[in-house]
């Protein structure tokens, strides 16, 4: 079993729906957190409930599809805290149209900050870990990473990217004991998914934040080279 307590994690998207879940599972586990996102009020706010449960945290406002200001912000949360054992890749939009009804703009925009904006993350992130020889990267993509469906091209292939990528590096940095997780959930009752009307978000019927959470930290805490196999939501090392 991982010993999870006095880690430090990097939650990108941690102000809220399932990032900010994520964290405050994470500081209930005794791990220091830092968040990213670009609503500065709701990070404040998420900040406050971390700390509230007894662990370090610290958040970055920026924009995850400038490298420059996601390396700059690592570089400030490191000097802050030290290095990252955990990186969570959850920042992402959801927005749906025919390829012919959405505008260029925007479906560059999906790409640009779903799968962008994991692999500019990850390569700020990736070189302490490896130092470290040690690390976790949880990529999250979703079942539209798995299937498309009329329209979902940008999300989708930016999803499947995601899927793609994850399994790259998984196969890059086994060496240095990093393990790297790919999690393909379908629908959370989350703002972006009541949004979007992909569902109402009744706990009766639809998986919530905080099972998202759990999982993810039942993950961490497997020995290092296992596997779990749940349904289509996890792929991870073999
Ligand atoms: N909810 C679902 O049903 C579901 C299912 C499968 C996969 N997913 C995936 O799970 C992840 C989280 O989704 P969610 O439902 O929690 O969505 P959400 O409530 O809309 O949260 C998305 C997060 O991403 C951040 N973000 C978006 N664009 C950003 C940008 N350009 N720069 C920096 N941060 C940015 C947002 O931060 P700010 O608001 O502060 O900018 C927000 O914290 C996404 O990758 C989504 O695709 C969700």
């Amino acid at each position: 079993m991982e010993n999870l307590k006095g880690k430090f994690a990097l939650i990108t998207g941690g102000g809220r729906g399932l990032g900010k879940a994520t964290a405050l599972a994470f500081a209930k586990e005794g791990i220091n957190v830092a968040i990213t996102g670009r609503n500065q009020a709701s990070l404040q706010e998420t900040v406050k409930e971390i700390e509230a449960l007894g662990v370090k945290a610290a958040y970055k406002a920026f924009d995850i599809k400038n490298f420059n200001e996601v390396s700059k912000a690592v570089e400030e949360l490191n000097k802050e805290f030290g290095s990252f054992d955990i990186l969570v890749n959850n920042a992402g939009i959801g927005v749906f149209a025919s390829v012919m009804d959405m505008d260029v703009d925007t479906w560059t925009d999906i790409i640009n900050t779903n799968l962008l904006g994991t692999y500019f993350v990850t390569k700020a992130v990736l070189p302490q870990l490896i130092a470290k020889n040690e690390g976790d990267i949880i990529n999250v993509s979703s079942t539209a990473g798995l299937n498309g469906a009329a329209t979902t091209s940008a999300y989708s292939a930016s999803k499947f990217g995601v899927i793609g990528f994850s399994d790259s590096l998984m196969r890059e940095v086994r060496k240095h004991n990093i393990r790297v997780c790919t999690l393909m959930p379908s629908t959370i009752a989350t703002d972006m998914s009541v949004e979007l009307k992909l569902t109402d978000g009744n706990p009766e019927k639809v998986l919530q934040p905080e099972d998202f959470a759990e999982l993810i930290v039942a993950n961490l805490k497997l020995p290092r080279r296992a596997m779990l196999k749940s349904a289509s939501l996890w792929s991870t090392n073999p």
